[in-house]
């Protein structure tokens, strides 16, 4: 029984590996989706066949978790997507944290010491522990993107220290936990209690920009505290999903500070948009040369080379949709139509693919900087579609600028750059865009939706 179970285990890992891969390009990621979790199925089939469990609890929680996911799946928002995952890795952290208790309970109360005594308390520790910082930092993230706290980063004087303090006291935890592992509860319950101040502490002073990164960070942690949770039941399995669930998760990470042009330090511990040394940044002065849907259409009838950049706006307005339709009606006039992607536009990462895709705008016209930078002084039209940061000049201009080394979509050397937005306000960052008063730049205030729905129209109407 025993080597069907690992055969088993082999093919669901190489699963999630396979499934994983498919995830990296948006023509296959549902297919992706769909191998990882036939993965997931063949992985618990087999751990209920090593028998000793007790299957009502299991088909229970089953049914109750299908449940759940369905209805979330369905009824939460594509623009909440983020917090959703935050509440689900903070979940995956605290499963976590009560295996390592329920494994703890069964050595000391119940008598049943494992094999290898040392291994198994520090891998309880550490299951414990990340496990309960991946919790209650993940419920903070949540609530801050849910907007139920404020999602301004929130510095005390002393904080490092405490925090310093707080990882001393984790830490000999730890120690204790190595050597003393009999100690039981009054040893367990402080570490506990320490891994929760602890998450919430690692997590309060980081702002709302910066909360999709540390998601991606704290997704990171479930996979290390699912890991360490696979060591102290010694389920070859869940040690490998964990690792890969972490390794991925600090991929993604690095992947979104790059983006930004941050360090992970700096995300973490800056508290980037306080305002203490703050994310203000210049005012830029100027006039903004406001157009017309009707001006804008002569503007891209003339054009032979479009390049539509999409950012949160579009998100926001729902405008997903009316852009594929004016980007089919612009290649039916002659012109060449891209869509510029920035990895960090919107809210989480690959949130523009995704509505695009939803849009049915084929993946071969979808591009990334690197490529349409090198090209832009070509670009007749760049539409700039609810984007603001990721197409701030001042990121290249202005060293005094919080955003100042961001990787940028150059629209301002567009021959002409149309930005669609309802005022001039600023993006997530809070940094004003010296863009919309750029000699070559138009904008056309409103609802995204609403303008490019009346583009559309005009050129219908012609
Ligand atoms: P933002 O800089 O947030 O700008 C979005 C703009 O959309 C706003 O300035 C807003 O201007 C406009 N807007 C809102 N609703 C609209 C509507 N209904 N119609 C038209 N326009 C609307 O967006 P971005 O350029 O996509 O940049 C993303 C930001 O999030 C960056 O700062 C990035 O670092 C941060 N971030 C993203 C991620 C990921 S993974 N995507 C992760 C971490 C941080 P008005 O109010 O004037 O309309």
């Amino acid at each position: 029984m025993t080597g069907v179970v690992d055969f088993l285990y082999i093919v669901a890992a190489i699963l999630f590996i396979v499934g994983l891969k498919m995830l990296g390009r948006a023509e296959t990621a549902r297919r992706g989706n769909l191998v990882s979790a036939v993965g997931m199925l063949l992985a618990i089939g087999a751990t209920l066949a090593i028998g000793g469990l007790s299957f009502e609890w299991i088909l229970a929680g089953a049914v109750m978790g299908s449940l759940i996911g369905a209805v979330a799946a369905y009824a939460v928002k594509m623009t909440a997507m983020p917090e959703m995952v935050g509440l689900f890795n903070g979940f995956g952290g605290l499963a976590s944290l009560l295996v390592g208790w329920a494994e703890y309970h069964k050595w000391i109360a119940l008598g049943q010491a494992p094999a290898r005594p040392v291994f198994t308390a520090i891998a309880i520790f550490l299951t414990v522990l990340i496990g309960g910082v991946t919790f209650s930092g993940s419920m903070v993230a949540f609530l801050k993107l849910a907007e139920w706290i404020n999602g301004k980063p929130l510095l005390f004087r002393g904080q490092q220290i405490v925090n310093g303090l707080l990882l001393v006291g984790l830490a000999a935890g730890g120690v204790f936990f190595a050597v003393r592992p009999e100690l039981g509860y009054p040893l367990l319950l402080p570490v506990v209690a320490g891994s929760l101040i602890l998450g919430v502490l690692s997590v309060i002073p980081i702002g709302g920009a910066d909360m999709p990164v540390v998601i991606s960070l704290l997704n990171s942690y479930s996979g290390l505290a699912a890991c360490a949770a696979g060591f102290v039941i010694s389920n070859t399995l869940l040690i490998v999903a964990g690792a890969l669930v972490g390794a991925s998760g600090i991929i993604l990470t690095r992947i979104m500070c790059k983006a930004m042009n941050r360090s992970l330090a700096n995300v973490l511990f800056s508290g980037f948009g306080s305002g203490a040394g703050g994310a203000a940044g210049a005012s830029y002065q100027g006039e903004a040369k406001a157009v017309s849907a009707e001006d804008a259409y002569y503007l891209l009838e003339a054009a032979r080379s479009v390049g539509f950049v999409p950012g949160y706006g579009m998100a926001v307005a729902q405008a997903q949709h009316a852009v594929r339709e004016l980007g089919q009606l612009l290649e039916a006039n002659g012109a060449e139509v891209r869509y510029c992607i920035h990895p960090v536009a919107g809210r989480m990462p690959g949130h523009m693919n995704v509505l695009l895709a939803e849009a049915n705008v084929p993946y071969e016209q979808l591009v990334e900087p690197g490529d349409v930078n090198p090209t832009m002084e070509t670009v007749d039209v760049a539409m700039v579609i609810g984007a603001n940061d990721v197409v701030n000049p001042a990121a290249k201009e202005d060293p005094k600028s919080p955003l100042y080394g961001m990787p940028i979509i150059e629209v301002d050397r567009a021959r002409t750059c149309i930005v669609l937005k309802r005022s001039l306000k600023p993006g997530f960052a809070g940094v004003d865009n010296p863009l919309f008063f750029k000699e070559n730049t138009r904008m056309l205030f409103g609802d995204a939706k609403q303008t490019v729905s009346a583009l559309v129209a005009e050129f219908k109407e012609s």
